[in-house]
C-alpha cells in the first residue's frame, strides 16, 4: 500500500511540482465537458486547475494517502460537487464506473515500481482515444541525493523507480497506448540552505527512508543527507509522458 504523507507541511513548501503540474496540464486539449482522472492527486493543486479546465465536466482525484486526500477536501471544500475523491492504490483496479476521457499524473509514478501493471491499469480506465499526460522522476533523478543517502546509511532497498525513455515507451505500447512521446528533462531545484532544504527533503523526498527508522533519528538523518549535497539543490530529472489510448 502507498505510504502516508505530511500533507500540511507538503503544501507549505516551495514545490517545483507546481511548474511540473502546469506543464502536464498544458499537454491536454479539452473541450470542457470531460471527466479527467488525476492519478496521485496529492493535496489537489492540479485537481483544482483541472476543474477550471472542465467547467462542464468532472475530475476524479485518486491517491493512496488519507492525509493528502483530507487536505485536498479542505482545498476544494466549495467545489467538491464536481470531484470524486478516491482513496486507491493506482496499481490495483480503480473503483470507477465507466471510463474517463483523460488521465493526468504529476510526481507520482516513481513511487510505484511495477510500471507495466500501473500502465495496464490506467489504460483499462481510459476510453479509446483518451489522452494520458504524466510526469515523474526518471532515469538519473536525484542521483546526488541518493549518493548522499548511501553515504549516510549505506546501500538500501530501493524506494523509488526511475524509469528510462525506451523501457517506458515499450511498456506504454504493451499497455495499449499509441502516439507515444517520452522524454527526460533535467530540472534541478534550488532551496534555501537550512530549514527549507531540511523540510523539503524530509517531507517530499526522504519519507520512505524515515518511515523505516526510529523518530529520534529523523532529524540527524535529514541533516546528514543535506550536509553531503554539493549545493542546496535537488538534482531532479523528470520523465515526461504523453500518449493516447488506442
Ligand atoms: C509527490 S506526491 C505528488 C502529489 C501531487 N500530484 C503533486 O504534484 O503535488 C506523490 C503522491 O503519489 C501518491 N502515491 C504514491 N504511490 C501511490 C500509489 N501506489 N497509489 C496511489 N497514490 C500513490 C502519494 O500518496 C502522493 O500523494
Amino acid at each position: 500500500m502507498p505510504r502516508e504523507w505530511d500533507a500540511k507541511t507538503y503544501d507549505s513548501l516551495p514545490l517545483p511540482h507546481l511548474q511540473w503540474g502546469r506543464r502536464v496540464l498544458g499537454g491536454l486539449d479539452l473541450t470542457g465537458k470531460e471527466t479527467v482522472l488525476d492519478a496521485g492527486c496529492g493535496t489537489g493543486r492540479d485537481t483544482a486547475a483541472l476543474l477550471d479546465l472542465v467547467p462542464d465536466g468532472r475530475v476524479i482525484a485518486a491517491d493512496g494517502s488519507k492525509r493528502m486526500l483530507e487536505q485536498l477536501r479542505v482545498r476544494l471544500a466549495d467545489r467538491l460537487d464536481r470531484v470524486e475523491v478516491i482513496e486507491a492504490d493506482l496499481t490495483q483496479p480503480l473503483p470507477l464506473e465507466g471510463e474517463v476521457d483523460a488521465i493526468v499524473s504529476v510526481a507520482t509514478f516513481h513511487w510505484i515500481t511495477d510500471h507495466a501493471s500501473l500502465f495496464a491499469n490506467l489504460a483499462r480506465t481510459l476510453r479509446p482515444g483518451g489522452r494520458f499526460v504524466a510526469e515523474c522522476g526518471g532515469l538519473g533523478n536525484v542521483a546526488q541525493v541518493s549518493a548522499a543517502i548511501e553515504e549516510v546509511i549505506g546501500e538500501q532497498e530501493k524506494v523509488w523507480y526511475f524509469a528510462g525513455v525506451e523501457e517506458t515507451r515499450e511498456r506504454l505500447e504493451q499497455a495499449g497506448f499509441t502516439d507515444i512521446e517520452v522524454s527526460l528533462r533535467p530540472d534541478p531545484a534550488r532551496f534555501e540552505p537550512g530549514e527549507q532544504l531540511w523540510s523539503f527533503l524530509a517531507t517530499v523526498i526522504l519519507g520512505s527512508h524515515l518511515d523505516r527508522m526510529p523518530e529520534a533519528e529523523h532529524e540527524q538523518f535529514v541533516k546528514a543527507v543535506a550536509a553531503r549535497l554539493p549545493e542546496p539543490v535537488v538534482d531532479y530529472v523528470r520523465l515526461e509522458i504523453s500518449a493516447t489510448r488506442a
